[in-house]
């Protein structure tokens, strides 16, 4: 007889206690424990007994490589991402802030793959909203099942006559186990749920997705403990109030993380974006001043943003410094850099910095723009619109080499324009390899006399 017992979890970070405790000793987080019913199961061993038995040492160079089977979805950016498409039996958490468009982006999946099967598992929405949703997205899929269920064991009934290709589930807080004694959406029934999902993309061969909510901080709601058990957690983000949308991926065993995707959300759904560069920058005819353009890099991809700043007379006391999609502490720095080693008088300025598109850099080769829009919006000359920057600056107001710098410079040249302005000590880096203008700097004022004289 299965024994019922009691347990605090930690809703933030998972962890268990028998008694009620005002702070969690794992993550340091107060006032997250929440009493939850568990029920200890007879540990069943019958699946796996066989696997535990005949499991030996192997020497490393006797185990032979096998190639992962991938699924190509219709989705590249999504492929990319993944690591060059869906391995079967893949177990991933697509996690995202509500409203993103996680339930969209997953279920334009399921609908524009041509032959593949999908089952879409909704605890959220009715079928008719989600009939309703594809209508918009405008595609319809024969071989695209839509089921709404929250109980685990269900779903499992209904996989198992469907036999799909491919399962998405929205969202994994919905979803109960009947082991388990505890509301939906709670530590151990989200615990619970994945390792069933996971023995079952494990035994089936079956990629599942899981969508996931985030908490209001930014993590993943609840189950910091899924991120062990999954193989890949993506993460949909961007401003609700813009258009763009990134697909990070933050962890991956079957491919690297570095890789980005790029969406921008339209009436009719989520749009590929495949050249993000052009998208990101304005192409107004004036020019205005205090906007550069600096090349950066995201993951292994290089792209132009359009860096804006403003500065004007403070009005108060205390000037104001804000800045959106740019480490506020950084700005500070680069403030205070080009006061102290430049001798530009900021100190009585507002200066409010935006990266337009209202995505967030923390490429550290954005930092040339950055100083270079201050500049521009401080003595109200325009930037030559066929000049980009990038470069690092330091503390004394060096200009220093970036990763990538050649990846940078062609994506620039690719886009037209006439000079990029760089360090002078990125390495290897010739003239003739290129036929837009390289222009190396060594120090700020430097870059201020080659783009304001
Ligand atoms: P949704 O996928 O429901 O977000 P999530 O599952 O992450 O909570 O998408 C929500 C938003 O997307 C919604 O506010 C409306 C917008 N949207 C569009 O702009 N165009 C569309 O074609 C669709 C389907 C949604
Ligand atoms: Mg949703």
């Amino acid at each position: 007889m299965a024994k019922v017992k009691s347990a605090f979890f930690c809703q933030n970070c998972g962890y268990e206690t028998p008694k009620w405790l005002g702070k969690c000793p794992s993550c340091n987080e107060w006032n997250t424990f929440v009493e939850e019913l568990v029920q200890k199961q007879v540990p069943q061993v019958v699946a796996f007994s066989k696997s535990v038995q005949t499991a030996k040492p192997q020497s490393l160079d006797e185990i032979v490589h096998q190639e992962h089977q991938r699924i190509t979805l219709s989705d590249s950016e999504l492929n990319r991402v993944l690591g060059g498409g869906l391995v079967y039996g893949s177990l991933i958490l697509f996690g995202g802030e509500p409203g993103i468009g996680k339930s969209t982006l997953l279920l334009q999946l399921a609908v524009t793959t041509p032959n593949l099967k999908v089952l879409y598992v909704s605890g959220e929405e009715s079928d008719q909203q989600i009939k309703m949703r594809s209508e918009r997205i405008g595609v319809t899929n024969k071989k695209c099942f839509i089921l709404t269920e929250t109980s685990i064991q269900n779903i499992f009934k209904q996989a198992e006559e469907v036999q799909p290709e491919v399962l998405v589930i929205d969202s994994i807080q919905t979803l109960y186990s009947s082991q388990i004694e505890s509301s939906p959406g709670s530590i151990s029934q989200v615990r619970e749920c994945t390792a069933q999902l996971l023995r079952y993309a494990k035994q089936s061969n079956v990629p599942v997705f899981l969508i996931g909510h985030i908490t209001k901080e930014g993590s993943l709601a609840g189950p910091k403990v899924l991120e062990h058990m999954v193989d890949s957690v993506l993460q949909f983000e961007g401003d609700r109030n813009h258009v763009y949308r990134l697909l990070r991926s933050i962890k991956n065993r079957f491919g690297s993380t570095n890789e980005l995707g790029i969406y921008e959300m339209l009436g009719t759904g989520l749009r590929q974006v495949e050249n993000p560069s052009e998208i990101l920058i304005t192409n107004s005819d004036s020019s205005l001043s205090g906007i550069s353009i600096a090349a950066t890099m995201e993951g292994m991809r290089s792209m132009l943003i359009e860096v804006q700043a403003l500065v004007s007379s403070a009005a108060y006391g205390t000037p104001q410094r804000s800045s959106t999609g740019f480490d506020s502490k950084r700005l500070n720095m680069l403030l205070a850099v080009m006061e102290k080693r430049c001798g530009f008088k900021l100190g009585a300025k507002d200066v409010f910095l935006n990266i337009a598109g209202g995505i967030k850099v923390d490429d550290p080769a954005i930092d040339l723009a950055v100083v270079a829009a201050v500049l521009s919006s401080n003595a109200d000359i325009p930037i030559d619109k066929n000049i980009a920057l990038s470069a690092e600056v330091g503390l004394s107001g060096e200009v220093r080499p970036v990763n990538r710098v050649e990846q940078r410079i062609y994506e620039a040249e690719k886009l037209g324009f006439d000079k990029i302005i760089i360090s002078k000590y990125n390495k290897g880096i010739e003239q003739k390899n290129f036929k837009i203008e390289l222009v190396l700097c060594s120090k700020i004022t430097e870059v201020v006399k080659a783009l304001f004289t």
